[in-house]
């Protein structure tokens, strides 16, 4: 699979953590650094790069030329607010093609909602974010008696017609507004939404559902999709490094350090061959939508990483899987570099130096993750790793910011 070049893409102690809060759920029993330790709060937004950084902009792991931005944007762009950044990026149909051509992604959907029509028939059902109404039609397939569909950005005028283009706008109700702000008819049976960005976390989406979870879903209400993980492994990538970050060492003979710094600071988001992963993928984190809180999208779990084979690791690569527990039969899909591909892809973080690891040496470490104090948006991530190995020692703390 090709790289794509030029593109770029953190509670307390673990166990108080996780006695605390059993639904988010940290999956490797080891020692873990805290997140205030890894990422203090005082820097929060003030790392290197932070504010310079990306070329990009992203929502929902889609990338953007931010060197063309649309024309409004670029006329508004003083009075605008970063949530306002947000939402203008799902008001064209060129982000939702992308999505809906995320044949992984939809067709999960698709079959989760409409393959249960014994969950949907005759439920009030609630779209969190419903962009061109795709999971509101395919939940009235399923014989929904009424959707609410909720929409802040502009996307939401399309979906209004698109409704009535097929014959459902009498069964579903469009809502332009923030999830947080509109007010509904009733309470619902059933939530659908697709919230997940890359890194899982990316985009604080989640916070969006949360709220309507804990404002409108009735007693014993579904949530669709209601779980997912997090994993992590290590891969050798030695080309793409060369290329990206230490080309930053000598250009035409000169040094350019502090760019390597940046680059180093930002994950990448891309499509990780699965020949380059050396070590085994690793569960680090379980959510559960039905008892998520929002605060808990700071967090801190352990990772310890075999590799089956000896070979140079120059990053760990994280990625998650959705699930959809109440399916009859077990419906979900993964986003790794051994699954078909998403428009999620993985999420890329180099560390500072390639480490020498021998078959069975392990890398050791936490993964800590919270939104950017600045723009909750953004994550702010660190990865603490240490490693024993035959061939070397090493031990380091990275930080990233996912923006
Ligand atoms: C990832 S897209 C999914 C669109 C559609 N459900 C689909 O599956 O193709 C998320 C959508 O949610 C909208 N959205 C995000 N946060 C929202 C909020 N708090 N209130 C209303 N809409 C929101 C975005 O504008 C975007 O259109």
């Amino acid at each position: 699979m090709e790289r794509r070049k030029g593109e770029s893409c953190i509670v307390d102690e673990l166990e108080a953590f996780v006695e605390g809060h059993p639904m988010v759920r940290a999956l490797v029993d080891a020692p873990c650094k805290s997140v205030d330790e890894l990422l203090p709060v005082a820097d929060a937004g003030t790392e290197r790069g932070a504010e310079e950084g990306a070329a990009d902009t992203k929502s929902n792991g889609h990338v953007q030329d931010a060197s063309r931005p649309p024309a409004q944007a670029a006329a508004k762009h003083e009075e605008m607010t970063s949530s306002d950044y947000y939402f203008e990026s799902y008001a064209h149909f060129g982000i939702h093609e992308e999505m809906l051509k995320d044949e992984v992604r939809t067709r999960t959907y698709m079959e989760a909602i409409v393959s249960n029509a014994h969950l949907f028939k005759n439920k009030v059902v609630l779209d969190v974010g419903c962009g061109t109404g795709i999971l509101s039609m395919f939940a009235v397939r399923a014989g929904a008696k009424e959707v609410y569909a909720v929409e802040m950005s502009s996307i939401a005028d399309y979906a209004r017609k698109i409704f009535k283009e097929n014959n459902m706008d009498s069964s579903i109700t469009l809502f332009q507004g923030k999830m947080e702000e509109v007010q509904l008819p009733s309470k619902v049976d059933i939530i659908i939404s697709e919230w997940m960005g890359y890194f899982l976390f990316y985009e604080s989406m989640m916070d969006s559902l949360l709220f309507a979870r804990d404002q409108w879903l009735a007693p014993g209400g579904l949530i669709f999709p209601d779980v997912c993980n997090l994993y992590l492994c290590a891969i050798e990538d030695a080309q793409y490094r060369s290329e990206k970050i230490d080309f930053w060492d000598n250009v035409y003979g000169f040094r350019m350090g502090c760019i390597k710094d940046v680059a180093l600071l930002e994950p990448l988001v891309d499509f990780v061959p699965s020949a380059q992963v050396c070590s085994n993928p690793q569960a680090v984190l379980s959510v559960n939508l039905y008892e998520m809180q929002k605060h808990q999208a700071a967090f801190s779990v352990p990772f310890e990483l075999e590799v089956f084979r000896n070979d140079y690791v120059h990053a760990i690569v994280a990625y998650f899987d959705v699930q959809f527990t109440h399916c009859l039969r077990p419906v979900g899909f993964e986003t790794g570099p051994f699954a078909r591909g998403t428009h999620w892809k993985q999420t890329v973080f180099y560390l500072d130096e390639s480490l020498a690891m021998a078959q069975g040496d392990k890398l050791r470490g936490s993964l800590a993750c919270r939104p950017n104090k600045k723009n909750p948006r953004d994550l702010d991530i660190a990865i603490d790793y240490s490693m024993e190995g035959e061939h070397m020692q090493v031990s380091s703390c990275m930080r990233y910011r996912l923006r």
